[in-house]
C-alpha cells in the first residue's frame, strides 16, 4: 500500500480559494483592506526566500503585505521602535519579525513589544498563554498548519497518541499543547531523550521538528502512522529533504507530508489567515 501524501500545497491552496478570498472581499467591502508587515533584519538566504512566498501568498489573497527591510547593524532600539509605532498604526493589522535574527538583538524584548491582537506569528507570550489555556486566540502558523494537515488527511486527533519530535517554542511545543487540545495523547521527545526509537514506535502521528536532514528513517516508523515532517534542507547533491527519510518512510505511512510542498505552504497560509482573523477583529 502506497500512503496518502498530504500536499500542504494543493490543501492552501484549496483554502485561499474557497476561505481567504471571500472573507478578504467580505472585508473590503467594509472599507479595511488586511495589511501585514514582515520585519526582516539582514540578509539571511532562507529567511528571504520564506518572505518571498509569504508576500507572493498575501497578494493572491488580496490583501497588502510590505516587507520592511533594515541592515545587519540596525538597533535593538530602532526595532522596538518601529514595532510601537506599528501597533499604534490602525492602518497595520499584522505584523511579524522573521526569526533568526542577528545576536545583538534580543527575540525575547522584539517578541514581547508585538500587541497581541496584532501579533499574526502567535509568538508572544500572551497567544500562547491563551493557546495553553486552550482560549481562542492568534494560533502560531507552522502547529496551526499542521493540526489541518493531519485533519485534512482523514486523521482525528481524538484519543491518538502524538509523538512530536522536537521542543523549539515555534514548533514543538505549542504543536504539542494543540495536539493535547484535541484530545491527543502526546509525548514529547528532544535530544536527551533516552530511547527515541521505543517512544516513536508508539506513535499514530509522528511529527518531526528536529532541523537534521533525513534523521528519521522508514524502518523506525509504525506501520499505518500519519507523519508530518517539518524539517527543510538543502540536500549536498541539489534538491530538498525534509527531517525524515522521504523515500523509505512513504512505505511505512498511512500518510505523509513531503519536503517541499508540505508543511511550509501551510505555515504561510496560516500567517496569511491570522493577518485576515486580526482585521476581522480589529475592524
Ligand atoms: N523563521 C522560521 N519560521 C518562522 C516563522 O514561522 N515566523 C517567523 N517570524 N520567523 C520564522
Amino acid at each position: 500500500m502506497t500512503a496518502l501524501i498530504i500536499s500542504g500545497k494543493d490543501i492552501a491552496e484549496n483554502l485561499l480559494d474557497n476561505e481567504l478570498v471571500p472573507r478578504v472581499e467580505a472585508l473590503k467591502a467594509k472599507g479595511v483592506t488586511p495589511r501585514l508587515i514582515v520585519i526582516l533584519i539582514g540578509d539571511h538566504a532562507a529567511s528571504a526566500s520564506y518572505v518571498r512566498q509569504k508576500e507572493k501568498f498575501a497578494e493572491r489573497a488580496g490583501i497588502v503585505a510590505e516587507t520592511w527591510r533594515y541592515n545587519d547593524s540596525v538597533t535593538e532600539a530602532k526595532i522596538l521602535e518601529e514595532i510601537k509605532n506599528i501597533n499604534e498604526d490602525a492602518s497595520i493589522h499584522g505584523v511579524i519579525v522573521q526569526l533568526p535574527v542577528p545576536d545583538h538583538i534580543s527575540v525575547e524584548k522584539i517578541l514581547r513589544a508585538i500587541h497581541p491582537s496584532k501579533d499574526v506569528d502567535g509568538f508572544t507570550p500572551e497567544n500562547v498563554g491563551q493557546l495553553f489555556l486552550g482560549e481562542p486566540t492568534l494560533e502560531c502558523c507552522t502547529p496551526k498548519g499542521i493540526i489541518r494537515m493531519i485533519e485534512a488527511s482523514g486523521e482525528d486527533l481524538n484519543g491518538k497518541h502524538v509523538v512530536v519530535v522536537g521542543r523549539s517554542n515555534i514548533v514543538g511545543k505549542p504543536v504539542a499543547i494543540l495536539a493535547l487540545n484535541k484530545n491527543a495523547t502526546v509525548t514529547i521527545c528532544h535530544s536527551r531523550t533516552k530511547d527515541l526509537e521505543a517512544q516513536i514506535a508508539q506513535a499514530d502521528i509522528l511529527i518531526v521538528a528536529v532541523g537534521r536532514p533525513e534523521m528519521i528513517k522508514g524502518d523506525q516508523i509504525p506501520e499505518g502512522c500519519t507523519v508530518i515532517d517539518v524539517g527543510i534542507h538543502r540536500k549536498e547533491g541539489g534538491g530538498l529533504c525534509g527531517d525524515v527519510e522521504f523515500a523509505s518512510a512513504v512505505k511505512k505511512a498511512r500518510a505523509i507530508s513531503p519536503v517541499p510542498g508540505g508543511v511550509g505552504p501551510m505555515t504561510v497560509f496560516c500567517l496569511i489567515e491570522n493577518t485576515i482573523e486580526a482585521a476581522e477583529k480589529l475592524s
